[in-house]
């Protein structure tokens, strides 16, 4: 079978024969009742590497966002959001829904939070206000193309948050992307927020899950949000095993996504009719505009479909391209060079 170029996102990866097989061999418990080794040893693990009391391993990045707004608010509250967050954007209004909270918006600027405006978005109850009782963060800034937030700007944030009384919840979902483009040790990264989540099912290609880690007691409270919710796992050391091996295995090689990101980008920028802004592929993603093409943004994806290459349409106009585990270096070259013949003919 031919191969399909597939750089919708970094979720399409496949598990690796070393996951398959630690799924096959994997001990495993009853995890409700708190007897599963294989998610045991991930919930410690993953604590460990981000420098918090404990983790909690859940089905998704979605779900490990939700359950930590639950846990650090009340009906009827505030919570502060990047205007281009997953959770503002592509959760399907779960706080409104399942935590019964508002979100305030706040626009991030290459990446940046304004302290200034956060702190003018901050309200405190009052007859006709809604105390803001949660700040979210998010690093990589998935919607501004995989964009690193730097440490002091997440520190500065935290520090508002002390100030006001205020936790900080961190969403990284990419953050060993964030932690290998900043070439720091991810725990400088996650230091002063009051919780954080990572996906083990992008960049790091486990199949399966996320995790959700912070303190003891806000671990112990999401562990029953999780529960609440219908999310609590039995036999899950089979789901927990490969993101074992993700961690170990799969966080020092996000350099080569990087690094083929960039030649993706440069090599795109070079062609005529294709704009990529270069000062935003920080990570693994390339956000590609066409607007100076004849053709329609779909005509487009359909074009590169007949070259076994798949992308995500952003807008009108924009593609996405994700690098990751299984795009090697002449993939990336490919699919340069079918860009090229598609914009000439
Ligand atoms: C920044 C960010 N947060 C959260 C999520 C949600 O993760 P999941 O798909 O596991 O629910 C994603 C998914 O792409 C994401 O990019």
């Amino acid at each position: 079978m031919e191969k399909v170029i597939d750089l919708r996102s970094d979720t399409v990866t496949q598990p690796t024969k070393e996951m398959r097989e630690a799924m096959y061999n994997a001990e495993v418990g009853d995890d409700i009742m708190g007897e599963d080794p294989t998610v045991k040893k991930l919930e410690k693990m993953s604590a460990e590497i981000l420098g918090t009391e404990d983790a909690l391993f859940l089905t998704s990045g979605s779900l490990a966002n939700q359950v930590a707004i639950m846990a650090f608010t009340n009906r009827g509250e505030e919570v502060i959001v990047g205007d281009t967050s997953h959770i503002y954007n592509l959760e399907v209004a779960a706080m409104a829904a399942i935590s019964q909270v508002q979100p305030r918006t706040t626009k991030l600027v290459n990446g940046l939070y304004n302290i200034e405006e956060l702190e003018g978005l901050i309200q405190e109850e009052g007859i006709q206000k809604a105390k803001t009782s949660l700040i979210c963060i998010e690093n990589t800034n998935n919607l501004n193309a995989g964009i690193v937030v730097p440490i002091e700007n997440i520190n500065e944030v935290c520090a508002l948050g002390k100030k006001h009384n205020i936790p900080v919840y961190m969403d990284g979902a990419r953050i060993f992307n964030a932690a290998t483009a900043l070439d720091v040790d991810v725990r400088d990264i996650v230091e002063n927020v009051d919780a954080v989540m990572f996906a083990l099912s992008k960049g790091l290609s486990a199949p399966f899950g996320a995790i959700l880690a912070g303190s003891k007691p806000f671990i112990e409270k999401s562990r029953w949000i999780k529960q609440r919710l219908g999310g609590g796992f039995r036999q899950a050391g089979f789901m927990a095993a490969p993101g074992i091996i993700a961690l170990n295995s799969m966080r020092s090689r996000l350099h080569i996504d990087h690094a083929n990101a960039q030649i993706l980008g440069k090599g795109l920028n070079e062609i005529s009719g294709i704009d990529i802004n270069l000062n935003n592929v920080q990570t693994n993603i390339v956000l590609g505009s066409i607007k100076d093409l004849n053709f329609t943004i779909d005509e487009f994806l359909e074009r590169l479909l007949a070259y076994n290459i798949k992308a995500k349409r952003i807008s009108s106009h924009e593609f996405r391209m994700v690098t990751h585990y299984g795009i090697e270096e002449d993939d990336i070259k490919y699919v340069i060079d079918c860009i090229g013949n598609i914009v000439k003919n």
